[in-house]
């Protein structure tokens, strides 16, 4: 954390009184300053919210495995339990409904659907009814169900058979499980994606070791699980992008037609500054965006990796045949777009041969900080600063670059501290989310104005849950958690807002 819990807080309230003078100034700006149709929603994920990891006929996945490893996830935390959202989802659905969302985003866990990931195993009945019974719910209450079919929970199984996404034998597997989802649900889901946050995955998972399945260079991490940080975040994301798209062709081809929905995928991107304004940094700049955000956009629209990567990487970076570019090429009915920072960069030298890592291979050094100057206000999770311009500029740039999709953004939030000392009452003032979703919304819709096709904004996230590695520090909710008092619900002030801003 950048600055002490006292100035936290004066910033916090001087943050609040912003949002309130803001929306005092400009009482007109609601739903309605937005395009005819564009839906709003929150979002979750399956391990984050569901809990009941071993019930229901339910398998192990590489995040139950993961969290279980002493000392991964911080304070030991795991989604055994998490919101247990699995047993009351019901109450939950309530909740969204009385905020006036449009829509609920929550992803399918591939071991409730499969257990042992591959369709040999079987199709768990009580995990296709949960589902099913989350979807009629959500509709019954006049919502739309977006959902998302992997968001990071491999089957364990499938990762020790043959490695997971390091494996091409994924591409089955995957397609396999999103089949079984078409099928059982499409009648009623229209909005489908086929990953969420694929970078997070593989660069978390595979050149970081801090997600599961915890693997990168000795050099990179202490705890050593095994791994090539020079080499797996490449393959697991050739991976990805094949699976990917054989999943759209399969929707496409069989599902499509008669269920009519839309696919597409969600990527993460940071929006980058440069540290100075020269060549060097502007090129730092090109690389950090075609590294994050590019490794994904430029084969799905383009048919091949950017050409920095290709330049630099040589054969650590898995080519597409021309069968595959076919395929990969135009694999989309929208792209996702997740944004929570901005960070400048600055070009610097290849690092030493021998440890080579995803990171290194950018080239570029990026940090929230110039000459101790933070980009934005540091937020409570350190890696984040509030730079809502950077969401316009993120758009604007992925419109012109990759053919002026359209987009939804599926993710954008921020969190404060998950602190047993302040009372409930006041852990419900969250004057930093309101103004955090006002300024972003703000930006979005500029970026609308400039003629970016955007159709939709999701906050996250609906509750405070399960953060990854940082356990359940984090809260990010528009619900807040007691978890201390058996997983009690409380509405922070930005339900409030939202609910406002929503209202028909
Ligand atoms: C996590 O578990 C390990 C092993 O039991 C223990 O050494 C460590 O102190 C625990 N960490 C926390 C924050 O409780
Ligand atoms: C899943 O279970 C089936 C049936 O028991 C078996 O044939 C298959 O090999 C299993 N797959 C994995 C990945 O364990
Ligand atoms: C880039 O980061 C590395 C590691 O923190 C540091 O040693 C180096 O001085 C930085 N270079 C520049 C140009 O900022
Ligand atoms: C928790 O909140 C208390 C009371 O505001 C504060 O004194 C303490 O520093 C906070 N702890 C953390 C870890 O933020």
């Amino acid at each position: 954390m950048g600055v002490g819990i006292g100035m936290a807080k004066q910033i916090l309230a001087a943050l609040l009184f912003a949002a309130l003078v803001c929306t005092g100034a400009d009482a007109a700006f609601n739903r309605y300053s937005f395009p005819k149709g564009f839906v709003f929603g929150t979002g979750s994920a399956a391990y984050q919210y569901e809990g009941a990891y071993k019930e229901g006929g339910k398998g192990v996945s590489v995040w139950d495995t993961f969290t279980h490893i002493p000392g991964k996830i911080k304070n030991n935390d795991t989604g055994d339990v998490a919101d247990d959202f699995y047993h009351r989802y019901k109450g939950d659905v309530q909740l969204l409904k009385d905020m006036n969302m449009d829509a609920f985003r929550f992803s399918i866990a591939w071991t409730r659907i499969l257990p042992n990931g591959s369709l040999s195993g079987g199709v768990n009945k009580e995990g296709v009814a949960f589902y099913n019974n989350l979807i009629n719910e959500i509709i019954a209450k006049g919502m739309k169900p977006v959902v998302t079919i992997f968001h990071w929970d491999t089957p364990q199984a499938l990762e020790s058979k043959y490695g997971g996404f390091l494996s091409e034998k994924i591409i089955k597997d995957y397609v396999d499980f999103a089949e079984v989802c078409f099928r059982e649900f499409g009648d009623r889901v229209k909005f489908w994606t086929t990953f969420n946050e694929p970078w997070t995955y593989a660069v978390n998972g595979y050149a970081i070791g801090a997600f599961a399945p915890g693997r990168c260079s000795p050099y990179v991490s202490k705890s050593y699980l095994g791994g090539d940080s020079a080499r797996e975040p490449y393959i697991v994301t050739h991976n990805i992008i094949l699976a990917h798209a054989e999943a759209v062709r399969l929707y496409r081809t069989k599902y499509k037609p008669s269920q009519h929905g839309q696919i597409g995928i969600t990527v993460v991107s940071n929006w980058y500054v440069p540290n100075s304004d020269t060549a060097a940094d502007r090129g730092a700049v090109q690389r950090s965006l075609d590294f994050m955000l590019g490794w994904y956009l430029d084969p799905i629209v383009h048919g091949e990796y950017p050409g920095t990567m290709r330049g630099f990487l040589g054969v650590r970076l898995p080519r597409f045949t021309a069968e595959q570019v076919a395929l990969i090429k135009g694999s989309y009915d929208f792209i996702g777009m997740n944004y929570y920072t901005a960070y400048y960069a600055v070009s610097v030298p290849p690092p030493n041969g021998l440890e080579q890592s995803y990171n290194g291979d950018i080239r570029a050094n990026t940090s929230g900080y110039r000459n101790g100057v933070p980009i934005g206000e540091p937020e409570f999770v350190p890696i984040f600063f509030v730079y809502p311009a950077g969401l316009r500029e993120l758009l604007l740039y992925t419109n012109r670059r990759y053919n002026s999709p359209v987009m939804y953004v599926t993710e954008n939030g921020i969190a404060e501290a998950n602190n047993a000392s302040i009372p409930i009452k006041e852990a419900l003032k969250d004057g930093h989310r309101i103004s955090f979703h006002y300024q972003h919304l703000q930006f979005l819709n500029h970026a609308i104005r400039d003629g970016v096709k955007v159709k939709g904004y999701f906050t996250w996230t609906f509750m405070d849950c399960f953060e990854w590695g940082d356990g359940y520090l984090d809260l990010f909710g528009l619900i807040y958690i007691d978890r201390l008092h058996g997983l009690k619900r409380y509405r922070k002030q930005s339900s409030y807002w939202i609910e406002q801003f929503l209202k028909r």
